[in-house]
């Protein structure tokens, strides 16, 4: 059955859509930290929405499960198949087209395996701003940061991927496809389905397309590095920055001493700005449309009167566009060098923004209490209570004895943040890392409506199954 069903596969797409090979197929097979791995009948590569459609119903009359594939640079395991061999991997990488861009609506409109960085490129190319900005943005996809719902360094300012997104374009698992394409900033004409298809990881249906919302290209920048004594002082300082800047503030971003010193280690070029070695840093950045704005005297205007309040140590404003790039390679090597480390064991929590201070010192008592030398990787998008609070094993552990301790460790962490009334997944999702621990977190009743939305978008269970929500069992196949 397989077989006849990857050369039907291979009919709808061609030869270059098609990948067997085992060789060619292993990049498909694992993620990006080598965290997870799997197994494919194949690989399948549509080249338009009508071979998503085609290849997507092929599958379902089979009862051949599929799972929707962009960039692979997920941190959860939610791109890789199973270990079965049974598993389809529809990679969206051979559709990047961007088929419009509306300056006067202020809309583009691109294809889901468009690179995120090439859909920022289109827009500063018409004189506009797509705001999402991440580390991955050179690989990662828009189908990708639409189903994980992404969110990085703008959020401050723009919100995430859902509040960049008006109308997308999703071959729904029996291979129908959905046209909800609309540019419309207000459309109140019944439930607003995009949102059930943001964030899902691929469980609902594989997104071909979306309309995505511009905003005036940024002509002045300015950005500064601070050293600061504690997590409060950092907490007390965004707000310093949001009185005197208001919406000019673009950028706030937390970084521990443990998680700076990991990037001078490991990335080339990267230097310490201050002689001294301080255990908490922010780096900041304020913006404008204006061009040829004095945005370095907000920032003195916002240092200074941090200094005032005894909220700073030491801070550097950036005095060249190529200064304020190393800075914030400062802050986005922080994953790429934590790599080099041993296992790095991440865990994206929410908590609100002024809970942040009590939630590091109770998590990190509690984490070196048990397991002594642990080195605590905390950084992250501290305006919007968002941290990263990873973790490398003691210097000269085990890498497999480190692994073994996961869960427990997991388990300190995330019930620190239930305590303080936050959420286990910020930006990253569930995939398969936290597929089951969130059953411990998130409310019972939730958790039924959404795995009752599944069984009605997918009843056949053949949309990236296992990711998001266990396999369901016969009783969660039951309708609402
Ligand atoms: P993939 O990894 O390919 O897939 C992710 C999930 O989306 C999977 O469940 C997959 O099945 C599903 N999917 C992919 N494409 C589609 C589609 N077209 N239709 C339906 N489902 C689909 N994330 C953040 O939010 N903020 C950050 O700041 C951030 N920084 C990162 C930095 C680094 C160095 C790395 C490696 C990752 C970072 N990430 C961050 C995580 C990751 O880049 C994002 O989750 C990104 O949105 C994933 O995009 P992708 O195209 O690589 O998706
Ligand atoms: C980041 O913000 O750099 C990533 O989301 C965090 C990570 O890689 O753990
Ligand atoms: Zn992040």
């Amino acid at each position: 059955m397989t077989a006849e069903l990857v050369s039907q596969l291979g009919d709808i797409v061609g030869p270059a859509g098609l990948i067997t090979d085992p060789d060619q197929m292993a990049g498909y097979l694992t993620d990006w930290r080598n965290a997870y791995a799997g197994a494919a009948a194949a690989v399948v590569r549509p080249g338009t929405t009508d071979e998503v459609a085609a290849a997507v119903a092929r599958c379902h009359a089979a009862g051949v499960a599929i799972v929707p594939q962009g960039g692979n640079t997920g941190l959860c395991g939610g791109a890789v198949p199973d270990a079965s061999g049974r598993q389809v991997v529809l990679s969206l990488n051979r559709m990047r087209r961007i088929r419009d861009l509306d300056a006067a609506n202020q809309t583009i409109t691109v294809e889901a395996g468009a690179v995120l960085q090439s859909v920022q490129e289109a827009a500063a190319a018409a004189g506009r701003l797509f705001p999402l900005s991440l580390g991955a943005q050179g690989s990662c996809t828009i189908g990708g940061n639409l189903a994980t719902n992404a969110g990085g360094t703008g959020v401050l300012r723009y919100g995430t991927m859902r509040d960049l997104t008006l109308g997308l374009e999703v071959v729904l698992p029996d291979g129908r496809i959905w046209n909800g394409l609309r540019g419309l900033r207000k459309d109140n004409t019944g439930y607003d389905l995009k949102h059930l298809f943001i964030g899902a990881e691929g469980t609902l249906g594989v997104i071909t397309a979306a309309v995505l919302k511009l905003f005036p290209a940024l002509r002045s920048r300015a950005t500064a590095w601070v050293a600061l004594p504690n997590p409060q002082a950092a907490i007390d300082l965004i707000g310093v920055f949001r009185e005197l800047a208001g919406d000019r503030l673009t950028g706030f971003e937390l970084m521990s001493r443990q998680s700076v010193e990991f990037v001078l280690r490991h990335c080339s070029g990267a230097r310490d700005p201050f002689p001294d070695h301080h255990p908490w840093y922010v780096l900041t950045e304020v913006s404008d449309t204006l061009p040829g704005a004095d945005l370095d005297a907000v920032i003195e205007a916002a240092l200074g009167e941090a200094y005032e309040r005894g909220l700073l140590a030491d801070a550097v404003v950036a005095s060249s566009p190529a200064q304020a790039a190393a800075l914030w390679a400062l802050r986005e090597g922080i994953s790429e060098a934590q790599n080099h480390e041993g296992p790095s064991l991440k865990h994206d929590i929410t908590v609100p923004v002024s809970r942040i201070p009590a939630f590091i010192a109770r998590t990190d008592r509690a984490l070196e209490a048990a397991l002594p030398g642990i080195r605590i990787v905390t950084y992250g998008h501290i305006g919007d209570g968002n941290l990263h609070h990873n973790l490398s094993k003691p210097a000269g552990a085990a890498d497999e004895e480190f692994r073994a301790r996961a869960g427990e460790l997991a388990r300190i962490i995330y019930d620190a943040t239930h305590a303080c009334e936050g959420s286990i997944s910020a930006e990253h999702g569930l995939g398969q890392s936290k597929r089951d621990i969130i059953t411990d977190y998130k409310d019972r009743h939730e958790l039924d409506l959404m795995r009752a939305l599944k069984h009605l978008f997918d009843p056949a269970g053949l949309m990236n199954p296992g990711k998001v929500l266990a396999e369901p069992s016969p009783r969660d196949r039951r309708p609402l």
